[in-house]
Formats: C-alpha cells, structure tokens, sequence
C-alpha cells in the first residue's frame, strides 16, 4: 500500500462528511458546477469512475442521469461510503490498471490525477472507452492556490501532482482522447471533457 492509499484510508469517515461543511461544501459547489458545464448528457449511460473516493461525484453522475456507476478507488475505507445503492458497484483497484473487462460509453475521473500520473489512468481510461466515448476529469493546476493543495497533501506526506491544461492535453492525446472543453474549477481545479479518438 502505497503513502496515498493508507493516507485516504485513514481520512476516509472524516472526507465524506467534510464535502457536506464550510469551506469544502463552498468548494465543491464551484468545482461541480464547472464540471457539470463541461459534461455531456448521460442519458442513462453505464459510467466508469476512476479515484471515486466516498462517492460525492458518484452521487452527481447517478443525479445527472447515469443508469449506473462501476466506481473504481484504490481505499478500500472510502468505497465502505458507497454501499447500498444498487447502481453503484463499487471495485477496489487502481486507476492505472484495473481492468473491468468491459467498455463504457463515459469514464469519470475526479481528483485522483493528483496522485499518479495523469497518463496512466488516461491509457487506462482509453482501454474502458467504446468508440466515441467521452471522459470528463477535474484536476489541480499549477497556481498559487494549487501550491496550497500541494503543500496541504505534503504535510500528511502525501506527494501531490499538478498539471498545467497544455499538459494535461498533451497526455491525453497521448493515450487516445482529444480536448472538447474546459473551464477553471474552483480556486484550484480545472475541468474538461475529451473524446476518444482512434490511436
Ligand atoms: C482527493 S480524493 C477524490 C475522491 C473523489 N473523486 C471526490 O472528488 O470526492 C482522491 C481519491 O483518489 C484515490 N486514489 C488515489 N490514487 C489512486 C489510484 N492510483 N487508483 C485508484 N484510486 C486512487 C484515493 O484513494 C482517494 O479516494
């Protein structure tokens, strides 16, 4: 187990009721609203979600329209937040290599770019993509803000990434998905949507 995962393990009863409070909850709400911005209709579509932590987009993406969520996170603590809605299957595993054996027309994946390389779980993405499909992320910029977030994980030893757009673009064509949408996220974030491309 890797610093990350033993981190969020241990934060995971305290991470789900914090979305709910001051400052997060005010957070939350302007990240949300960005990604709801940038994505596309659901249309009861099955949506794979990468990093899904205690749920809090899984909630979005089922209230958006998604018939259901296979909702994927290396905690095995925050996927306990997710039991009882039988649209959600929860599946301990990492971003980067999972493999569910199926494909997806959307693929979800939201603050989890800051603890692996972004494109690992793009490749990964592209491989649980079907033709056409969309993916939609939040991720940290590289700001003064997101310095905080930096040093924020550091001070519990947890080693936080972040990406400028032109970089974070740059790894996803690399692995298959081309840019369709963007717009900053809150103090730190930025959200977009890409289409899988052909390699
Ligand atoms: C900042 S939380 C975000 C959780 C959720 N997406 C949200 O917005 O509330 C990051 C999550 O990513 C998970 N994570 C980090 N690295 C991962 C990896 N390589 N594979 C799967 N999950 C990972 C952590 O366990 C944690 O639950």
């Amino acid at each position: 187990m890797n610093d990350a995962t033993e981190y969020f393990n241990r934060q995971a009863a305290a991470y789900a009721g914090a979305s709910n409070r001051f400052p997060w909850s005010w957070l939350r709400t302007r990240e949300r609203q960005s990604v709801l911005n940038v994505m596309g209709p659901l249309h009861r579509a099955d949506v794979l979600e990468l990093g899904c932590g205690a749920g809090y987009y899984t909630r979005v993406l089922l209230q958006e329209g998604a018939a259901g969520v296979w909702a994927v996170d290396r905690a095995e603590e925050m996927l306990r937040h997710l039991s009882g809605d039988p649209r959600i299957t929860p599946v301990q595993g990492d971003a980067a290599t999972v493999r569910l054996g199926r494909t997806f027309p959307v693929i979800a994946a939201f603050g989890v770019f800051e603890f692996v390389d972004a494109i690992d779980v793009l490749r990964n993405a592209a491989v649980h993509a079907d033709p056409g499909a969309w993916l939609v992320v939040l991720f940290s910029v590289q700001s003064v803000p997101g310095m905080l977030i930096r040093w924020f994980h550091a001070s519990h030893g947890v080693e936080a990434r972040l990406y400028s757009l032109r970089h974070f673009e740059h790894a996803a064509r690399t692995a298959g998905w081309q840019l369709e949408a963007s717009r900053r996220a809150g103090l730190f974030g930025m959200a977009a949507r890409f289409r899988r491309v052909p390699a």
